[in-house]
C-alpha cells in the first residue's frame, strides 16, 4: 500500500494556519485537518454541560458520553459532529477558544483525540494543523512547518477575522487572549506547544497571504515533487 504524504503545520493562534493550510490543501489535492476544532468540540460539550474547563474530575466523569465525528463535505470543508449534531459554527466564539485551550491540557482529552487524528491521516494525503502534529500526533510527517508571528500582528488579524465575521472584536482584548493562550498552550506538561526539531520556522509577521503561501510550497517543494 503506498503511504500518504502528510503535512504538520503547527503554531500558535492567529499565525494564519488555518488560512494557509486551506488555500495550500486545494491547490495540492490534500485534505485540509484542522485538528484545534476537535478540542473545540470537546469544550463546546463540556461547556453545555455546564462543566469548567478546568475540572479535571467533571472532565473525565463527562467525557466517555461525547463522540465525536470529523465529516468533509463535498467542497472538502470539514465538519464536527457532536454526539451527531453538526456543531462547526458553534465552536468558533472567542469563549470556546479559551476553553478550548484550558481543556486541551487534559490528559484524558488529548489521549481520546489522537488515534481519531492519525486516522485521519491514514486516509488521506493531509495538510493538518494544530500545536503538536509534528511533535506528536504525526512525529514522522514528511513535511513539518512552524508558523508564527508577533503577538500584536496575530491579535490584529484576528481582530480583522471576527469583525468580518460580523462579530464584535476589540484589538486590546484580543491581543490578552491570544497571550493569555499562547501562554497556557506552550506551559501545559503534555503535548505543549513547541516547534519540532525537525520543522522549518516560517515567521508570517511581514508577509501576506499570498507570500507565505508561496514560501510554504517552497519548503514543502524540497520534500514532495509538487
Ligand atoms: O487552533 P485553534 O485555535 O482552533 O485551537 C484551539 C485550542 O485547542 C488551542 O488553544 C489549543 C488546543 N489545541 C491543541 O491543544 N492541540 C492541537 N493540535 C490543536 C489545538
Amino acid at each position: 500500500m503506498s503511504k500518504n504524504y502528510s503535512i504538520a503545520i503547527d503554531g500558535p493562534a492567529g499565525a494564519g494556519k488555518s488560512t494557509i493550510a486551506k488555500a495550500l490543501a486545494k491547490e495540492l489535492g490534500y485534505q485540509y485537518v484542522d485538528t484545534g476544532a476537535i478540542y473545540r468540540t470537546v469544550a463546546y460539550f463540556l461547556d453545555l454541560l455546564g462543566v469548567s474547563p478546568k475540572d479535571v474530575d467533571g472532565v473525565e466523569r463527562y467525557i466517555d458520553e461525547l463522540t465525536i465525528d470529523i465529516v468533509y463535505d463535498e467542497d472538502g470543508k470539514q465538519h464536527m459532529l457532536m454526539n451527531g449534531m453538526d456543531v462547526s459554527d458553534e465552536i468558533r466564539t472567542q469563549d470556546i477558544s479559551q476553553k478550548a485551550s484550558l481543556v486541551s491540557a487534559h490528559a484524558v482529552v488529548r489521549d481520546m483525540l489522537l488515534d481519531m487524528q492519525r486516522d485521519v491521516a491514514k486516509k488521506y494525503n493531509v495538510i493538518m494543523d494544530g500545536r503538536d502534529i509534528g511533535t506528536v500526533v504525526l512525529p514522522k510527517a514528511t513535511v513539518k512547518i512552524f508558523l508564527t508571528a508577533s503577538a500584536e500582528v496575530r491579535a490584529q488579524r484576528r481582530t480583522d477575522e471576527l469583525i468580518a465575521k460580523g462579530q464584535k472584536a476589540d484589538f486590546n482584548q484580543t491581543l490578552k487572549d491570544i497571550q493569555q493562550r499562547d501562554y497556557q498552550d506552550t506551559h501545559r506538561p503534555i503535548a505543549p506547544l513547541k516547534q519540532a526539531k525537525d520543522a522549518v520556522l516560517l515567521d508570517t509577521s511581514n508577509l501576506d497571504i499570498p507570500q507565505v503561501v508561496a514560501e510554504m510550497k517552497r519548503i514543502i517543494g524540497e520534500k514532495i515533487s509538487l
